[in-house]
This record gives structure tokens, C-alpha cells and sequence, in this order.
């Protein structure tokens, strides 16, 4: 056998494939055998906060019809707040299967290509370390851009609109509508419309100082002058 070529090939490709598990798998695994799997009350972070507060002052309507009204003593209402976002994450998660989002959508920022310019720091196994990456979202391509530090990146209100119709802001986008969120219009999301906002706002805001709350420097797009442009 190992007098062929073909077969000193099959073992190598046998032994590097062995070699990826054990890097890629059996490390991480070792690594990080100690650090409790998180639920998702204990996702729950002031950057998250700042998102789901922000959605009941943008559409008070909506949200008081899918959660009622916050306790007025400030530390009853911060413990109200609290346990209904850790719902919303649940089942905005269970929405974003559902919709098939990680069809189109990855939540995985690679080490190769400069992937962290366009989206931020490389993504890390402990941060799959809990509930709602069961199983995790990875995605299986991406049609549409990375999710995974898409969290404080646009308003709730973008959101909102984009899931609404996409096409409105961004032309020819090939992502579906999702109607079915909102109760007529993009002002009235349901309760599975902001459960969706507060998922995707959740992504990366585990990231403390990252990135769009804080001091996150976009780096900006290389556009062709505009007289190149003209000239095609
Ligand atoms: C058929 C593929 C497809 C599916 C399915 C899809 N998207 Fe998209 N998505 C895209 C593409 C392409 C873009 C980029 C163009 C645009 O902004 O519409 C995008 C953009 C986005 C953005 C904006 C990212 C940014 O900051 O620019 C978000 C957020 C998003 N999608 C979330 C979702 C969610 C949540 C779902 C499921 C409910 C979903 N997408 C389903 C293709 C898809």
C-alpha cells in the first residue's frame, strides 16, 4: 500500500482529517468542559436591556399588548423586564429556526479573510456556550451577511421595517417578507415580531465594550470613483 502515491494520500487525508477533529473538536471541548452551559435569563446584559426598553418606547402599543405594563417599582419593573426578555430570547430563537433565517444567515465570524473587518472580533467557542445554540446556529451559507455581532448594529425600527419588507431598505434584497410578524404594519409587531428584534439584538451583545454601543470604528467601504462609475 504505502509503495503507491494512492495510498500514501488516503493516509494523509485520513491523518489530517483525524488531525482537524482533534483540533477543532476535541480542544474546544477540553478547553472549555468546566464553563456551565448559560440559560437564557443569564444572557440577559445591559446592552439587551437598553434594546427591549428601547422597544417598548418605539412601539408602546404592540409591546403592551404582548407583555401589559411594567410594575412602577423600579426594582419590581427591572425584574419584570428581565424575565420577559429571557422569554423573547427563547422564542425569538425558536422563531429564527423556524423562518429558516440560518438558511441565508451564519453566526460564525471566521479567522480567514478579514471576515473580523467586516464583522467584528472572530468568533469564539465559549460563546455558543449556552441554550440558545442548541443546536448552534452556525448556518449552513450565507446568502445574506453574518448575524453573529449584529446586536445594537441598526435600530429596532430598521428591523422592524426590513423584516417587515426588506426590499424598502435595501433594494432588490432577495430576503423574504415576513408579514406574518407584524399585525398589518411594521409599527405593530407581534409577539413573534419583537421576540425576532430582541434575538437579533441579543447577537453580540455579549461583546461588552462591542461594538456599536461603544467605540466600534467601521471600516469604511472602498467605492470606485465617481467617474469610473459615469464612464461604464
Ligand atoms: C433567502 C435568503 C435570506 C433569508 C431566508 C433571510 N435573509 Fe436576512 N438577509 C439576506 C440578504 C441577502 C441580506 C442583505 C440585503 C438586505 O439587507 O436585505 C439580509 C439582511 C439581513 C439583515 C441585515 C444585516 C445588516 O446589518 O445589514 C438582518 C438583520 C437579517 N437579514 C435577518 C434575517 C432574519 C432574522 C431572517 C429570518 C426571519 C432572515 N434574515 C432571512 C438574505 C436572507
Amino acid at each position: 500500500m504505502f509503495e503507491r502515491k494512492s495510498g500514501i494520500l488516503l493516509i494523509a487525508g485520513l491523518g489530517f482529517f483525524a488531525f482537524a477533529f482533534l483540533s477543532n473538536a476535541v480542544v474546544p471541548m477540553l478547553m472549555y468542559r468546566h464553563l456551565p452551559e448559560k440559560t437564557a435569563e443569564q444572557l440577559v446584559n445591559g446592552n439587551l436591556r437598553y434594546q427591549f426598553e428601547d422597544l417598548a418606547q418605539r412601539f408602546p402599543q404592540a409591546f403592551e399588548k404582548v407583555y401589559g405594563v411594567p410594575p412602577a417599582d423600579p426594582e419590581q419593573a427591572a425584574k419584570w423586564y428581565d424575565e420577559h426578555l429571557a422569554k423573547a430570547l427563547r422564542l425569538g430563537r425558536t422563531v429564527y429556526t423556524a423562518e429558516g433565517c440560518w438558511h441565508c444567515h451564519s453566526q460564525f465570524v471566521r479567522p480567514v479573510s478579514n471576515e473580523d473587518r467586516r464583522w467584528g472580533p472572530v468568533a469564539k467557542s465559549w460563546e455558543y456556550q449556552n441554550e440558545l445554540q442548541r443546536p448552534v446556529m452556525f448556518g449552513t451559507r450565507r446568502v445574506g451577511p453574518d448575524l453573529s455581532r449584529e446586536g445594537g448594529r441598526r435600530s429596532n425600527d430598521w428591523h422592524a421595517v426590513h423584516f417587515f419588507d426588506p426590499e424598502t431598505l435595501s433594494k432588490d434584497s432577495p430576503m423574504p417578507r415576513y408579514p406574518w410578524l407584524f399585525e398589518g404594519r411594521p409599527d405593530k409587531p407581534n409577539d413573534r415580531g419583537l421576540a425576532l428584534l430582541t434575538y437579533v439584538q441579543w447577537l453580540g451583545s455579549w461583546h461588552e465594550t462591542y461594538p456599536y454601543y461603544e467605540d466600534y470604528v467601521v471600516t469604511p467601504i472602498k467605492t470606485a470613483p465617481a467617474a469610473e462609475v459615469a464612464a461604464e
